[in-house]
């Protein structure tokens, strides 16, 4: 949510910042500005509406300028208006700054401000900032954010820019994300890294309440107080075209078909031929995991259905109780929580608010806390005791495919190395389902190359307005994702159920056609799902069967089936959801819905 692209340098930075702002989009905005530092005076122009409008908008404002900052806003404090819409200037019109995040303190600032003669123009909460900064200018701008920082409460990143020291961005950010981009002499500061990618791969990662100082020929970085604070540069561990889609004609479409590489890289180095696990890159100690009591998994929407699909092998492999939560509960529950509970936060973006909460109360309560994200330097990696990274690679579809699955083979490798430590299951289990684990990107390989049946099965339900999902034991978790997927990217109403209690009330909904998808691949339940079926088949429904391909019974049961290469049962998830995921993807195209943006959906919530 809300994206900021800053650049300083020597090339007219207009088109770069516009650029900057596409890279950006997936995040989610409804209006959208850009603010140029020109000699003497600050040249803006601000839009509703999607990045066309602000294009258009841009195209009159024709700035030669190096220096200036651009926004996309996702609206929370007033609603998407050009007035709302950021970059946002003092009183003066001289300075002029971009906020992402929430300041709390916003009303009594703001009545403080007013008193003093302040005029806003707004009814956002981010105003206050270039208010502040006006009242602080007196040792110039660097001082006068720092000043400011110390009078905001909230979650926020911020960059500022004025015309009375040109050439200059100060950025800043607390619990909010905010990297620098060091290119040869240029600069970039950007919510997320997609955003100068193509300039340059050399970043700077900010700590919260770092202060950068941000001009064409380097950045100094120091605390709120003044003092310096060493920041190295690194390197970005993703290819050039990750922000691109590479001919495919959306990035969900490739990001889907990235799959296999996604789940192959996480496992890299992790998991050897023999099945054997070595996580010593996580940070967990032996000790620890065998005093465990306890593990509780807080995430949210696909992120938890990666969570609750691995909660299965979780505790029946390594014999841990497990609880699982979605975040914005858990946070409210007042859980239960000591220092022999682990607390597996799961986040692919690592900024998810209600996941950073409840990672901040488990970890003040004694708990310790494990994050597995894909985004390195994410706030979720600085809020844990530990981090297991998915290395899916950048995913920029507001719909996950590959973090879901590569989140899914983490959490696998997890449970091998937690049942090995605590000496929980057999030997011979142990590595049977590791050297299952190595096969499973090809086996989602095979199932991407030969997904036949899959078109037709779109193309004969795509006007149907609502689609029922099964499943039961790990494919409770696959159901409930693949209904998230179509709700989300097509907007047909969907109901996930665990199949057992269908008949506790949704089998009401069932008619004569009604499509019913039911996760049917091998597993220890797969006999009472055979039922299930039968009781939908008894209603006139018709079951979209997704089974494992010498499951040929299943064809006579039900209506369609998607067949996936068989595979360990504890792993089938992984490739049972690529299936839902493509279905959900054929009908969103076929009813010509934007499945990389679908409406009111943000990539990252950075809001509760
Ligand atoms: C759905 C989807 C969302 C995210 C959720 C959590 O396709 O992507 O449900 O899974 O917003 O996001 P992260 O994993 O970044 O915390």
């Amino acid at each position: 949510m809300c994206g900021i692209v800053g650049y300083v340098g020597r090339r007219p930075g207009q088109p770069i910042i516009l650029s900057g702002l596409r890279r950006l989009e997936y995040r989610g905005y409804d209006s959208a500005g850009l603010a140029m530092v020109e000699p003497d005076r600050l040249a803006v122009v601000r839009a509703v509406g999607n990045l066309d409008s602000l294009f258009a908008a841009a195209d009159g404002l024709d700035s030669s300028s190096c220096t200036g900052l651009g926004h996309t806003r996702w609206a929370t404090h007033g609603r998407p208006s050009e007035e709302n819409a950021h970059p946002h200037q003092d009183c003066g019109g001289r300075i002029s700054i971009v906020v992402n995040g929430i300041v709390e303190n916003y009303k009594s600032l703001r009545e403080e401000l007013v008193g003093r003669g302040h005029v806003f123009t707004s009814e956002t909460d981010a105003e206050v900032v270039v208010h502040l900064i006006e009242e602080h200018m007196g040792d110039g701008l660097a001082a006068a954010v720092r000043e400011t920082v110390a009078r905001l409460d909230g979650h926020y990143a911020f960059c500022a820019t004025s015309v009375d020291e040109p050439g200059l961005i100060v950025g800043t950010r607390h619990e909010a994300p905010l990297v620098v981009g060091v290119g040869d002499g240029e600069m970039f500061l950007a919510s997320a890294i997609p955003a100068f990618l193509c300039h340059t791969k050399r970043m700077v990662v900010l700590e919260d309440d770092d202060v950068a100082v941000v001009r064409a020929d380097g950045v100094t970085v120091t605390d709120v107080a003044g003092g310096p604070v060493d920041r190295p540069a690194q390197e970005v561990p993703w290819d050039d075209d990750a922000a691109e889609k590479g001919g495919y004609e959306t990035f969900m479409l490739k990001e889907i078909y990235e799959q296999p590489t996604a789940i192959a890289d996480t496992l890299a180095g992790r998991l050897d031929d023999d099945g054997g696990v070595d996580l010593s890159d996580v940070g967990l100690s032996d000790d620890l995991l065998r005093r465990l009591r306890r593990i509780y998994i807080v995430a949210c929407g696909t992120s938890y259905h990666a969570g609750l699909v691995a909660s299965y092998a979780l505790e029946r492999l390594a014999r841990v109780p497990v609880q699982i939560e979605v975040a914005s509960e858990f946070r409210y529950r007042d859980p239960v929580l000591d220092a022999e509970t682990l607390v597996i936060a799961i986040t692919q973006s690592g900024e998810t608010l209600d996941t950073l909460v409840a990672m901040r109360l488990s970890r003040a309560a004694g708990a310790p806390v494990l994050a597995l994200t894909n985004i390195m330097g994410s706030q979720a990696t600085r809020d844990a005791d530990a981090v297991l990274f998915t290395r899916a690679g950048l995913e920029i579809g507001v719909a996950a495919t590959k973090t879901h699955t590569a989140q899914v083979a983490a959490l696998l490798l997890f449970t091998l190395h937690l049942a090995e430590v605590r000496g929980a299951a057999p030997t011979d289990e142990l590595i049977r389902v590791g050297r299952a684990l190595r096969n499973v990107p090809q086996d989602v390989q095979a199932y991407l190359d030969n997904h036949r049946g899959l078109d037709e099965i779109a193309e004969r339900y795509h006007d149907r307005r609502f689609f029922l999902y099964l499943g039961r034991h790990t494919g409770f978790g696959v159901c409930l994702e693949g209904a998230l997927k179509l709700k989300e990217i097509s907007y047909i109403p969907t109901e996930a159920y665990a199949a057992g209690e269908m008949k506790h009330g949704p089998i009401a909904l069932l008619d004569e056609g009604s499509p019913v998808v039911v996760v049917a691949t091998d597993g220890p339940v797969y006999p009472k799902l055979v039922s299930n079926i039968e009781e939908v088949r008894a209603r006139k429904a018709d079951v979209i069967a997704v089974a494992s391909e010498d499951n040929t019974a299943i064809d006579e049961l039900a209506t369609a089936v998607l067949h996936v290469p068989r595979c360990d049962p504890w792993l089938a998830p992984i490739v049972a959801v690529v299936p839902l995921q493509l279905l959900a993807y054929r009908i969103a195209r076929l009813t010509g819905c934007d499945v990389d943006q679908p409406r009111n959906l943000a990539k990252t919530v950075t809001v509760e």
